[in-house]
């Protein structure tokens, strides 16, 4: 490697961490960038009927931590299961929240955070 790259991939180095660092807030402390914003999303549109602790049942919704983001686009895109799903409420009480479609990857990396409890 010549000078100039070594320098350039320590640059880039020093960017990537400051990148990860800033994702969070205080809030998302521990948590990378994407589920940092997927925390907040969730903070801030989900816990409307889900609790708080995506590990426990909401005031309307079941618990969803570990939600994969397959079951998420289904869910909050379309309003839909995927195939063989079963799912814990047999109601279609929730909203679809299509606006959201950007921000998916990002519910599925925070829930994927905290483990489905057994
Ligand atoms: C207006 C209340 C409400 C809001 C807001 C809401 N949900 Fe729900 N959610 C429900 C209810 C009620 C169910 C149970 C199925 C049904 O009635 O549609 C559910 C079911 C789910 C399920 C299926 C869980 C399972 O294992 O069966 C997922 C995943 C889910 N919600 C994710 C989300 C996410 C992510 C958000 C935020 C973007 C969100 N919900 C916002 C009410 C809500």
């Amino acid at each position: 490697m010549s000078g100039r790259g070594a320098v350039r991939a320590a640059a880039l180095a020093a960017f990537a961490s400051a990148a990860l660092a800033c994702g969070g807030g205080d809030e998302g402390a521990g948590l990378d960038a994407a589920a940092a914003r997927g925390k907040t999303v969730y903070d801030n549109v989900c816990t409307a009927c889900h609790s708080r602790d995506p590990r426990e049942d909401g005031a309307l919704g079941p618990r969803v931590a570990g939600a994969s983001q397959e079951l998420l686009e289904a869910k909050v895109l379309r309003g839909v299961y995927p195939p063989s799903f079963v799912p814990k409420l047999p109601s279609a009480a929730m909203p679809k929240y299509e606006y959201l479609a950007g921000s998916m990857g990002d519910v599925a990396a925070y829930l994927a955070t905290i483990p489905a409890s057994p």
